[in-house]
């Protein structure tokens, strides 16, 4: 193995959390949570991660409040969760490494009626594209108070993946989710503090990041999820997210993941490649339909994969900040880790590739496998839903008896 190599599986340090080595498991919707509660098959998706050699993997899109949830089948963050998520979080320390949970709200991005509010929330008002499917036509601008009460949910949020056992928590502020929605000129259109240029718009995100390091820093690694470009017209730059990367690391986040694209404007962005034809008749499930029917207007068709797809984008980041930075999009060999180690990242994130083979990190540290076998086809991104949650299709489906048991019975 190569010098630049060998050095992703040295440990890492993350705020107060010490990672064995450097490779993150990407949080991907397991589509494990039936009724918002964590499955069996969530604990086996994430002990075979981690029995498989990662630093730290991250359960998925945990909703902080009812009124955050995209979706009915998310895990969301309440007491009654802790049980479940600490059977999730002791199954990966079995194995030595860190679970950290995906925190979220969905803002307008969502298709349970709020709870809360008439309309769905979102930096600002007017028509809302995710209505179309959802019937949810208009979204609601935030008020401060609104914002208030929404940190407190990331706060409680926060806290309760604490007690559930996990060592960190990612806020996701990329994708077209609330946080992103205030950061993405496209959604935020307000004239008040919270709007305007970059430190407008990213005000209320780095307020959540400020609130969520106070509550529980000390103890959790705080990780924040951003969109390093949002790779559509009249969105943000690479040159506008490496801005906001900077006033992240101004508030103390531990360690950013730099993702990039907006779910419904930019998913290409996302995943570096256009999600095959046919999978457009096959899917069943709104929000990955409606991705899909939208991107046939919006998108460049036939967008090609190529590794390491964002890696110019965070360059950018990259140059701009000193803090720990997880690169993350179309890693698939162990030459790949090499040459973000040497870019001078601190981090690798795997989405695919870990869906196709829990094992690869400690298969990439053999020289067992010195390539991934994932084809980057997307089609488990149409696996979410079905009842063995998010699978390979090239392997096995996961077992819908333990995907419909909740993970502590
Ligand atoms: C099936 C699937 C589900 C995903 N769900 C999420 C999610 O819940 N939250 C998130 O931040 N990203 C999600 N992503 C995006 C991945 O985290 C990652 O950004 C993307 O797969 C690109 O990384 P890769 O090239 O290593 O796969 C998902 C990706 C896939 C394939
Ligand atoms: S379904 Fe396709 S993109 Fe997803 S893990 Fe398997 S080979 Fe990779």
């Amino acid at each position: 193995m190569q010098a630049n190599e060998s050095r992703a599986f040295t440990s890492l340090r993350i705020g107060p959390l010490t990672l064995r080595n450097r490779f993150i498991k990407s949080a991907t919707n397991e589509g494990s949570a039936r009724g918002g509660t964590a499955t069996k098959r969530l604990v086996q998706f994430h002990e075979a991660i981690a029995a498989g050699g990662v630093g730290m993997t991250t359960v998925a899109y945990c909703a902080v409040a009812p009124d955050g949830r995209t979706f009915i089948d998310q895990v969301t963050l309440d007491a009654a969760q802790v049980p479940h998520l600490k059977v999730v979080t002791d199954a990966v320390h079995r194995h030595g490494a860190g679970a950290a949970a995906q925190i979220t709200h969905g803002g307008c991005f969502t298709f349970v009626p709020p709870v809360e509010t008439a309309r769905p929330l979102s930096a600002s008002g007017g028509f809302n594209k995710v209505g179309v499917l959802s019937g949810q036509w208009r979204r609601q601008a935030m008020t401060v108070a609104d914002m208030e009460r929404v940190a407190g949910e990331f706060v409680r949020g926060a806290r309760l993946a604490r007690e559930a056992g996990f060592d960190a928590v990612e806020i996701h502020m990329g994708h077209g989710y609330l946080l992103s929605q205030f950061l993405s000129p496209l959604y935020n259109r307000r004239s008040d503090a919270y709007g305007g240029d970059v430190r407008g718009r990213a005000r209320f995100p780095v307020q959540v990041l400020e609130r969520v390091l106070e509550a529980v820093g000390r103890e959790m690694a705080v990780v924040c999820k951003i969109s390093v470009t949002e790779g559509t017209r009249g969105g943000n730059t690479a040159a506008d997210g490496a801005e906001i990367a900077k006033l992240l690391e101004a508030a103390g986040a531990h360690l950013l993941v730099l993702s990039a694209g907006l779910n419904i404007e930019s998913i290409t962005t996302m995943f570096g490649s256009s999600f095959p034809k046919e999978l457009r008749g096959q899917v069943s499930n709104p929000i990955v339909a409606m991705a899909m029917f939208i991107q046939r207007f919006t998108e460049p068709k036939n967008v090609q994969f190529h590794e390491l797809y964002q890696l110019e984008n965070s360059r950018k980041t990259r140059a701009a900040t000193k803090m720990p930075l997880a690169y993350l999009g179309g890693v698939k060999s162990l030459a790949n880790v090499g040459q973000i180690m040497d870019e001078g990242f601190d981090a690798i994130a795997l989405g695919r590739v870990l869906i196709h083979q829990a094992d690869l990190v400690d298969a990439f540290a053999t020289g067992r496998v010195l390539e991934s076998g994932c084809t980057s086809c997307n089609r488990c991104v149409a696996m979410m839903y079905t009842p063995g949650g998010t699978s390979c299709v090239l392997g096995t489906p996961g077992d819908a008896t333990l995907n419909a048991t909740p993970a502590a019975a």
